[in-house]
């Protein structure tokens, strides 16, 4: 008798854990139409195995497929423990990433939302989130940044390229980052190479290891110990930070754009009531400076080692790359003339391998948001409080949109081109979150391109690319390098 009532207790709780976590809203929803078709899976777990099992596979689009072909273009679904509407429609996307009503907010895992402060540029909203931007995008995106930094790159690659030996094994994913974190601090914060770097490089490795985990927070937890590392590394900032608030204050410099030399001088600038000083305090501006190194640190080297991944499977392109990045490099030494940052950015083959590798990697999946209103897309109505995911795989990876979509064609740019504001090519999101990096990661992959192609051939070892919980190698891409004489 006890055990009958054992497992009826057991199996309740399991069907109101179940409830709560996915038939809730399904439930909300019953009474109204159109809320997108789908399914909610298995208890708790809902689809979340049939979705990392994909992200396993060499087509992770494939979970998002079989679901478009039941449901529809837009469909729900419950994975990682959220329900969640999928949209693969570039319509119903723009609508979630231009949010023009102000209807949709950002949405991350529990442990993401722990690791940002409360006035994370991640996670704000509105006003003060367009402020931030604005000024962030303002200064990524200023000729004088891309002046001044591509002397900075252009040494660090030189630099990393030149520590490769012939006929031993180079493991690309971890090479590129010595080439992105030196560059990232030195556009976040001015820190050059030296203890300093050392000390973020470290900490910062062990903060991100948190960013995917349980979300428990005592003494032993993986959140606790990234939360720590967090600390040690914004006490750091706080002194930069306040050291350049006394050089900005005596100055008086604001007004003057050539005295913006990174991120942290850009936020000061931000007119307060009074003329120099800042209305965002040291607290909030050292906790952005450590948040802007997530999303600038781990897509860039992803991005870099798969360009690197799909040329070596396309001798084709691959040759025509090295055409013309050689061409630059005849002129520039004839001519014995530096190389501008604009120089990189002219060679369109070069620009057109960069967009066919961001199509394809899809390093940002999707986009993640929570409606905070009942909204109706496109005939679907999208509840209050469930969370969104705009797919940009589905989109980047579908044959309506782009004529044999597996293969890696950089030619088909020349017809296409990249126009801003096309919903069909949205790697770096859009909207008023569009990624403020944009700029500076094109000309980074196009200086990287340059000097690797210009100074190696090489030959990669077999691997594959997995999709889960990020994009990375399976076996960090090993290659073989051969210089070029
Ligand atoms: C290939 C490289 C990169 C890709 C594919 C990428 C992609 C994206 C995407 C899709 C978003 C939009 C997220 C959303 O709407 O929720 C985003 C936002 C952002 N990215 Fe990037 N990014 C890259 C490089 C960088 C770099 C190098 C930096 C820093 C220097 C950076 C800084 C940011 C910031 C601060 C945001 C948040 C903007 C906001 O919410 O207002 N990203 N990125």
């Amino acid at each position: 008798m006890e055990w009958i009532v054992g497992v009826c207790v057991v199996m309740s709780m399991f069907l109101m854990s179940w409830w709560i976590l996915c038939g809730k809203n399904d439930e909300d929803a019953v009474a109204k139409v159109n809320v997108p078709k789908g399914n909610s899976g298995w208890p708790l777990i809902g689809e979340t195995l049939d979705f990392i099992a994909s992200c396993y596979t060499s087509t992770p689009v494939s979970f998002l497929e079989k679901r478009k072909s039941l449901y529809g273009e837009v469909f729900k679904t419950c994975i990682l423990g959220s329900n969640v509407i999928v949209s693969t429609d570039p319509e119903v996307n723009k609508v979630v990433l231009q949010n023009q009503a102000g209807n949709f907010v950002p949405a991350y895992p529990k442990s993401i939302r722990e690791l940002m402060g409360e006035q994370s540029i991640l996670k704000m909203n509105g006003t003060m989130h367009k402020k931030v931007h604005t000024l962030i995008a303002g200064f990524l995106r200023s000729p004088q940044l891309k002046a001044r930094i591509s002397t900075d790159i252009q040494h660090t690659v030189k630099q990393c390229l030149a520590s490769w030996k012939p006929h031993h094994p180079i493991y690309v994913q971890d090479q590129v980052k010595k080439i992105t974190f030196p560059v990232l601090i030195k556009v976040l914060m001015s820190v050059g190479p030296g203890e300093d770097l050392d000390f973020l490089h470290r900490e910062f490795a062990e903060f991100i290891k948190g960013l995917i985990c349980l979300p428990l927070k005592f003494p032993g937890t993986r959140l606790y110990k990234s939360l720590k590392a967090k600390d040690r590394m914004v006490k750091m900032v706080r002194k930069i930070v306040d050291e350049r608030k006394k050089i900005v204050k005596d100055s008086n410099a604001d007004d003057d754009g050539d005295a913006v030399n990174d991120v942290v001088d850009a936020l000061l600038r931000e007119k307060g009531d009074s003329n120099y000083s800042s209305r965002l305090s040291t607290e909030m501006i050292s906790q952005n400076i450590i948040e802007m190194m997530i999303p600038g640190e781990e897509t860039l080297p992803t991005a870099m080692t798969i360009a690197l991944k799909f040329l070596s499977d396309s001798p084709l392109a691959l040759s025509k790359l090295q055409e013309e990045n050689m061409e630059l490099k005849r002129l520039k030494t004839n001519g014995s003339d530096d190389y501008a940052w604009t120089d990189y950015m002219s060679l369109p083959f070069t620009q057109n391998v960069i967009s066919e590798t961001l199509r394809m990697a899809n390093i940002v999946n999707g986009i993640w948001r929570k409606s905070v209103n009942d909204i109706e897309v496109k005939g679907y109505l999208i509840p209050k409080h469930w969370n969104v995911m705009a797919s940009l795989t589905s989109v980047h990876m579908d044959d309506k949109n782009y004529e044999n979509p597996f293969e890696f064609n950089p030619w088909r740019w020349e017809k296409i081109g990249v126009v801003a504001g096309n919903n069909y090519f949205t790697p770096f999101g859009g909207g008023h979150r569009l990624c403020p990096g944009l700029e500076l990661s094109r000309l980074e992959l196009s200086i990287f391109l340059h000097h690797l192609v210009t100074t190696y051939s090489w030959v990669a070892e077999r691997d594959e690319i997995i999709y889960f919980p990020t994009v990375k190698m399976k076996r960090k891409l090993p290659i073989s390098v051969q210089p070029i004489h």
